[in-house]
């Protein structure tokens, strides 16, 4: 009951107000979009479980995906719980346990990694609960259905970025910052970046210094792997692929202490991405429109509940590969959005993020340049 009420609360105090509560990476305020610690008791809806993998690697997961994915649901007649599992895999098997011993009508995974949401998923299907995979693939794994975005394009949107920041610099040196390499979607964010810069690379417009996975999309160790390379390379860049915000903000303050002002990439379209954006510290973010894949899930969600497949596979219409388990997976997969200076203003006037957020004082100028009031 506690729960509904915050969830309503959150519901009725807006998107955006709940988005104001959070920092770049940081956790919202408590209260905002609901409750993060236990699971909730049943109360009247179709019960959905959701766990969301992380807070620490990208401020999308609590600011966007969490009060968005409850309004969705909300509006499907669903009652959804979601949770996150802080990065830790123990406290993802306690809520995906406890979930579905409870007996939630579906179970909506964005997994740390896919060996974990693969296991999760045989649980859940042993229980006869229909699985959707969030935003991560989890590869060899079961779950029916995937909605997400085009991730390799994400990545294409990033490399071809860079390509165009550095076009009169040749033999510019690149140096790409990656996500997990137990993400599936940073394998794919890299494929899709390498389609725009490996002709750039094997024709020496370009030249990669090195290309660096992070372990758990951890913020800050992609900004010490990010100095380490800095230094052997002796302090020479010209151009960082930073596969997240998260990622782009540890390099930036990397960059700044050694006095360097370079193109960096990011995604997410966080406010603090969005804020280097217009500070001219990031060349660029790449905007997902959460809403849609929150959306596409709860409708999804609600076809299942009812075991209407038929309904649910006129959802899915797309598929995507899961290469270790040799099977297209059913799939919603939508549309990512470059923004550069020229149009942060679209975030904010879809919604996502509030002006008074980007705008701070020291902004206030970028901000009228950039159309933004
Ligand atoms: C998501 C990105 C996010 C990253 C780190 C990826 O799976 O698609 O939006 O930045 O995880 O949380």
């Amino acid at each position: 009951m506690r729960s509904k009420t915050l969830a309503l609360a959150a519901v009725g105090a807006g998107v955006a107000l709940v988005l104001s509560a959070c920092g770049a990476n940081e956790a919202p305020a408590p209260g905002a979009g609901g409750s993060s610690s236990g699971v909730a008791a049943p109360s009247g809806g179709t019960k959905v479980g959701v766990i969301l993998p992380e807070t620490a690697t990208s401020a999308r997961w609590e600011g966007f995906d969490k009060p968005m994915i409850i309004e969705a649901m909300k509006a499907q007649g669903l009652d959804a719980d979601v949770q996150n599992a802080q990065g830790d895999t123990a406290t993802f098997t306690r809520l995906a346990d406890s979930m579905i011993t409870q007996g939630v009508k579906v179970l909506v995974i964005a997994s740390i990694n896919s060996e974990l949401g693969k296991t999760v998923a045989a649980k859940a299907a042993n229980a006869g609960i229909p699985v959707i995979d969030y935003d991560r693939l989890n590869l060899g794994g079961s779950s029916k259905y995937y909605v997400s975005f085009d991730n390799s394009k994400v990545g294409e949107l990033q490399g071809q970025a860079m390509v165009t920041a550095l076009k009169d610099k040749a033999g510019a040196q690149v140096i790409e910052i990656e996500g997990a390499p137990t993400d599936n979607n940073a394998t794919l964010f890299y494929q899709g970046q390498q389609k725009a810069l490996k002709p750039a690379y094997d024709s020496g417009a370009l030249k990669l210094v090195r290309s660096q996975p992070i372990d758990n999309w951890d913020n800050q160790k992609g900004g010490q792997a990010f100095e380490q390379i800095l230094t052997q390379n002796g302090g020479k860049v010209d151009g960082v692929v930073a596969a997240n915000d998260g990622l782009a903000g540890a390099v930036i303050t990397v960059l700044n202490k050694n006095g360097l002002k370079v193109p960096v990439t990011g995604q997410d379209a966080t406010a603090a991405g969005l804020q280097a954006v217009l500070r001219g510290e990031q060349y660029m973010t790449v905007f997902k429109p959460i809403k849609q894949e929150a959306e596409a899930t709860a409708k999804l969600a609600a076809a299942l509940a009812k075991g209407d497949t038929a309904a649910a596979d006129a959802i899915a219409t797309q598929t995507e590969k899961d290469p270790k388990g040799n099977r297209d997976v059913k799939s919603v997969l939508l549309t990512p959005q470059t923004i550069t200076k020229a149009n942060v203003k679209d975030v904010i006037t879809a919604g996502y993020v509030k002006a008074s957020e980007v705008c701070t004082p020291e902004l206030k100028a970028a901000c009228t340049e950039a159309g933004i009031s």
